[in-house]
């Protein structure tokens, strides 16, 4: 889909801002005024409040040359920010996507806390991003099912300034529809070897792709994540991405780190059966990782950047490790494999390692669909998030409100902590009774991180995907890319040149 900023409206389909109170911005007023006050007169008949998403669909009103005129409501003027108007351009587009017109036109208007280049390019990444389709299946789709809307104009007086972010919000897209296809894919085609193919692409736009084999992963000593591997007939892959933008070259790169279970049964631990098909998307951290490592490299930040995901399925084969298995870690530390389902945290303990091990990185951010209990806890808004270092923390929490996805931290301690001692190993990867499941996933995993680095791990098992129907209309499919948004602000506040 085209987007062009122009400076006149003229098309068939408009969309306008309307705020709470039922009270058109000035774009709309103007064509309100033009169309003798018909365009208020539907808004009255339909009841219309401007409620954020509230839709007024005008037909053929007189007056003005468009034929259709969308009415959408941004909330309370005050509280909208950048975030409503993409959701205001995202419920314009999923309006007109299949309906037949090829254009769309959309009419933002300045609001309180939005400045107009501000809203413009707002306008435009959230068009972009209600756009996302995963058709890759659908192969007999009737043309009514199809998408007909090619080109968005997004109307501005001064369009240069938006246009300047648009450009670079373009890489955020890419990024954000990299990680959606990514979970999207079925586990037939979407395993560690293709996985890491994928990965391999990002070297055409700069990008340094290593990919560990087991052997390579067996001679470091990563016991924990070739653990989980060794139930399945698809071998794993370790994959490091790195971005060297910063202008001091030999600068400490900030590591993210992604759990990539491209399918998890449970192994041994086997899940129950019902649902089993959407830990498809449990490799949603990995997925996290590549978007950014994709939006990061496009946009090509000043910053130096190291993603590594771990890449395993998880099954119950005959060589499939047993609940009650011990294995080494390339840390030194043993584990009691207790439950053979919670895999994430196995995979994340070499991964993390390996991350420090081999980059020494100013800080680490691990991004995993780690525990059903998070969901319990913070349903699909927010993604749990834990941390030993209050900067990060701040950092972090800002750049998820300011990107729409949001975190919310839990707690660490030492009481906590205890719950995974075992007498038979260093650790056992999970707790005794079910208490604090996310909580405990956490502290499994800090136990690999080593002293002095700044670390936060975000718990995406409730934002990496949702069941429908998908209201958001940013986020119009199953796969979310939650996590993309939110680490390539982040790196764009804290760590670029
Ligand atoms: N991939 C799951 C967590 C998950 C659950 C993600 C639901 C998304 C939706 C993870 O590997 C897992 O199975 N965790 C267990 C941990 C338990 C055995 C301690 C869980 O959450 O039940
Ligand atoms: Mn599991
Ligand atoms: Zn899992």
């Amino acid at each position: 889909m085209d987007i062009r900023f122009v400076t006149a409206a003229s098309g068939e389909v408009v969309a306008v801002m309307a705020t709470e109170g039922g009270e058109l911005l000035g774009a709309g007023k103007a064509l309100d005024t033009a169309a003798s006050g018909r365009i208020a007169k539907a808004m009255k008949a339909a009841h219309f409040k401007g409620g954020a998403g509230q839709v007024v669909d005008v037909l053929a009103p007189d007056g003005v040359d468009f034929a259709r005129v969308l009415v959408i409501g941004v909330g309370k003027a005050e509280a909208a920010d950048g975030m409503a108007v993409e959701r205001w351009a995202g419920h314009a587009v999923k309006r007109v996507l299949t309906s037949g017109s090829e254009k769309l036109v959309l009419q933002p208007d300045a609001l309180p806390s939005v400045a107009i280049a501000e809203a413009g390019a707002h306008a435009a990444l959230g068009a972009r991003l209600a756009a996302y389709r995963f058709d890759t299946y659908r192969t007999k789709l009737k043309p009514e099912q199809k998408p007909t809307l090619q080109a968005v104009e997004v109307v501005l007086e001064a369009i240069a300034a938006a246009k300047a972010r648009a450009e670079v919000d373009a890489a955020i897209v890419e990024g954000v529809f990299f990680a959606r296809d990514l979970v999207s894919e079925p586990p037939n085609v979407l395993y560690p070897e293709s996985f890491a193919e994928r990965l391999r692409d990002l070297e055409t736009i700069g990008v340094e792709v290593e990919i560990l084999e087991p052997a390579a992963m067996e001679k470091l000593g990563m016991g924990a994540l070739l653990g989980v591997a060794q139930g399945s007939s698809r071998p794993a892959r370790l994959v490091s991405m790195k971005w060297n933008g910063s202008s001091s070259k030999k600068a400490k790169p900030i590591a993210l780190v992604g759990k990539g279970v491209t399918f998890d049964t449970g192994g041994i631990s086997l899940k129950p059966g019902a649902g089993m098909d959407e830990m498809k998307g449990d490799m949603g951290g990995a997925a996290a990782v590549a978007g950014a490592m994709k939006a990061i490299a496009l946009r090509k930040a000043k910053a130096n950047v190291v993603g590594v995901v771990a890449l395993v399925e998880n099954m119950p084969g005959a060589n499939a490790q047993r609940p009650g298995d011990i294995v080494n870690t390339m840390s030194g530390q043993t584990i009691e494999v207790l439950n053979t389902d919670a895999e994430g945290r196995l995979i994340l303990a070499d991964a993390v390692w390996y991350a420090q091990d081999k980059f020494e990185p100013t800080a680490l951010i691990d991004l995993a669909t780690l525990t059903g209990a998070v969901i319990v806890a913070l349903g699909h808004e927010n993604a749990g998030m834990f941390s030993n270092d209050e900067d990060l923390v701040h950092a972090i929490t800002s750049a998820g409100q300011a990107e729409g996805e949001p975190v919310w931290r839990l707690p660490l301690s030492a009481a906590y902590d205890k719950l995974i001692d075992t007498p038979n190993a260093d650790m056992k990867n999970i707790a005794g009774k079910p208490v604090a499941g996310s909580i405990v996933g956490a502290q499994f995993i800090k136990r690999f991180v080593k002293d002095g680095t700044p670390w936060a791990h975000l718990d995406i098992a409730g934002t990496a995907w949702k069941s429908g129907p998908y209201d958001d209309p940013i986020s119009p499919s199953w796969a979310t890319g939650y996590g993309v948004r939110l680490l390539n602000r982040l790196i764009a506040n804290k760590y670029e040149d």
